[in-house]
């Protein structure tokens, strides 16, 4: 992907009986990812869904899967995500003790290594994997869930991250809008999820387009 401004839907906020033709709508509104929030209701105080329904999106698009683990005890199902069709696995540095293990596990199963870090966390504690992982996500809201708005330092955290490593892919998380999307890219971000302000409206297929016009 490298560099390449993508648009990544988050489906956390989309109707799931219609989930089907919410990816459609997006696939044809220029997405370039499908981003799936997974949460336990341990790290995050909400529970979301797991390798089964990610495995059932995977196969119902031919978008790749985006998927953002909000959970305890990565390590034990890294490897259910990469069997559901994950393109990217990205774990919270927040959540291991073995980081540097758990992104090399993620690479070995196949699947691109991404780290990511809660509002608070500071850069300095991803410093040295930045160079084994294949993105960083930035997290711009409390993880847990979507509609939050987003909180203006991680803008900071990703200006100062971008001028640290100009080839790196950045995903910017949550709060993200049609009205704030130019300052995230201009902060440094490459890859914007996108939930609530796609998925919570009534034509997500046009709303996408727009992102995507945003953007490019
Ligand atoms: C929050 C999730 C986000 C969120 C994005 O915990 O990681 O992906 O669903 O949703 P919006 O765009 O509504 O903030
Ligand atoms: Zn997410």
């Amino acid at each position: 992907m490298s560099l390449k401004q993508i648009i990544a839907p988050s489906v956390l906020n989309a109707n799931f009986l219609e989930l089907g033709n919410g990816l459609k709508a997006i696939e044809n509104g220029g997405a370039g990812l499908v981003h799936l929030d997974i949460m336990d209701g341990h790290f995050v105080p909400n529970i979301s869904f797991g390798p089964g329904i990610s495995a059932c999106v995977g196969k119902g698009t031919c978008l790749p899967l985006d998927c953002h683990l909000m959970i305890e005890n990565p390590e034990q199902y890294v490897e259910a995500f990469a069997k559901a069709g994950a393109a990217y696995i990205s774990v919270h540095a927040e959540t291991t003790n073995h980081l540097d293990r758990l992104l090399h596990q993620i690479r070995e199963l196949g699947v691109k290594p991404a780290v990511a870090i809660n509002p608070a966390t500071p850069l300095e504690s991803i410093k040295y994997v930045l160079g084994i992982v294949d993105m960083v996500l930035i997290m711009s809201v409390n993880p847990g869930f979507g509609g939050q708005s987003l909180i203006p330092y991680c803008l900071d955290k990703i200006r100062e991250l971008r001028a640290l490593c100009p080839e790196l892919d950045i995903e910017i998380d949550g709060g993200v809008k049609l009205d704030n999307i130019v300052a995230c890219k201009e902060a440094g971000a490459n890859v914007f999820v996108v939930g609530s302000a796609i998925f919570g409206k009534p034509n997500p297929e046009e709303v996408c387009r727009e992102f995507v016009k945003k953007i490019s």
